[in-house]
């Protein structure tokens, strides 16, 4: 089910009443969701993810737009009538029921010819239940199992009834290190399966990056770029999706462009044929500086990492921004760890120039 939102607006009275300005906390959403993808909403907390979820599914009503599912406009819809399922960070089960009964609880107030005996509904459990790999698991109380575990439940009690669309709000932000890299490879698994168009809410960049088929960055209820996670990386229309992405973070400088090439403290750095002169950021990949005794690019060594293939060299530089400036190399570069310095050519296609004011994109060409 491809899922529309048209202009889609909430503004919320500000929590402090005191404060008569409105919060805008999703604002004028214009996109299309394709159908059967995995889109990661992602976004620092606070930038309304959960909002824009919660007018998807019709727990919030927007103060302006519409919601579309496929050709039906489902705006005016309550949630339980639009065929969607939900599952939340806590995952919201209840304590005194197994699993079973968690997940056929969904399926217990269907009404009319909806209605289902209770074989069917134990068939649909037990289905679902397979799906995520919970059989066993069954009999037993939320409290009596992992927190994977019931993240698990609350996953198969949001499929049990086929949903049209599959939401999840940070589904995995109370689990463990280990298993939310395990369970998000299970959510992607599932979804694969099912084939259920799902829309994951995440504050991590690196979750939303390694499962969505698409990725929205918003910013203050705004949306930043949408796009598959790698042209997003590889092309961050915005300062801040830029910096959002990507771990260890991208190194911003104070930099400046003139008659065609970009200078870095005294340096000219590289050349950025058709980039107007002025006064811009430059954000470099760390996977972009390439080790050379003779290259432009000039910082403070401060120490090496090691890991394996890769190596991080770790320098200053009086105009970067971060704290330190943190350059990823292959492990066959020498460093020498003596010097005072080290010295990089940059990769023109790993660099991105940003205006001062609006920190939008500037582009320029690669000069063949
Ligand atoms: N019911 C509400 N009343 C007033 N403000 C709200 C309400 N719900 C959310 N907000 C505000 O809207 C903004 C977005 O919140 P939210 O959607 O929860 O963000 P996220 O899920 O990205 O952390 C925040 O500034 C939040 O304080
Ligand atoms: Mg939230």
């Amino acid at each position: 089910m491809r899922v529309v939102l048209e202009h889609l607006t909430k503004r919320f009275p500000n929590r402090n009443r005191k404060i008569k300005t409105e919060v805008v906390a999703v604002s004028d959403f214009n996109f299309e969701i394709p159908d059967g993808k995995l889109i990661g909403l992602l976004g620092p907390s606070g930038c309304g993810k959960s909002t824009a979820l919660n007018l998807i599914c019709g727990l919030e009503t927007p103060t302006e737009g519409k919601v579309i599912f496929g050709d039906e406009d489902v705006t005016g819809l309550p949630p339980d009538k639009r065929g969607v399922g939900m599952v939340f960070q806590n995952y919201a089960l209840y304590p005194h029921l197994t699993a079973r009964q968690n997940i056929i609880f969904p399926l217990t107030n269907l009404k009319g010819a909806e209605k289902l005996t209770r074989e069917e509904m134990n068939a649909r459990a037990e289905k679902v239940a397979a799906l995520v790999q919970i059989t066993e698991l069954l009999e037993r109380k939320p409290g009596e199992m992992s927190g994977g575990q019931q993240q698990r439940v609350a996953i198969a009690r949001a499929l049990v009834k086929t949903p049209r669309v599959l939401l999840l709000d940070e589904p995995l932000s109370n689990l463990d290190a280990r298993l939310r890299l395990q369970t998000r490879e299970e959510i992607r698994k599932i979804q694969r399966e099912t084939k259920v168009t799902t829309i994951f809410v995440t504050h991590d960049q690196e979750e939303a990056m390694s499962i969505s088929d698409l990725i929205i960055v918003m910013k203050k209820g705004v949306v930043q770029q949408f796009g598959a996670p790698q042209e997003v990386y590889d092309d961050p229309a915005n300062l801040f999706v830029a910096q959002f992405l990507g771990t260890p973070a991208i190194n911003t400088f104070d930099a400046e462009v003139k008659d065609g090439r970009l200078y870095i403290g005294g340096a000219a750095v590289l050349d950025v044929p058709g980039a107007r002169d002025g006064k811009v950021y430059a954000a470099v990949r760390p996977e972009g500086f390439i080790p050379d005794p003779d290259g432009p690019f000039e910082s403070a060594l401060e120490r090496i990492e090691i890991m394996g293939r890769d190596t991080t060299v770790i320098s200053s530089h009086p105009d970067c921004a971060n704290v330190t400036v943190r350059s990823i190399v292959s492990s066959e570069n020498r460093i020498d760890t003596a010097s005072p310095s080290v010295r990089f050519r940059l990769k023109p296609f790993k660099v991105f120039l940003y205006d001062r004011d609006t920190e939008e994109r500037i582009r320029f060409g690669t000069g063949d």
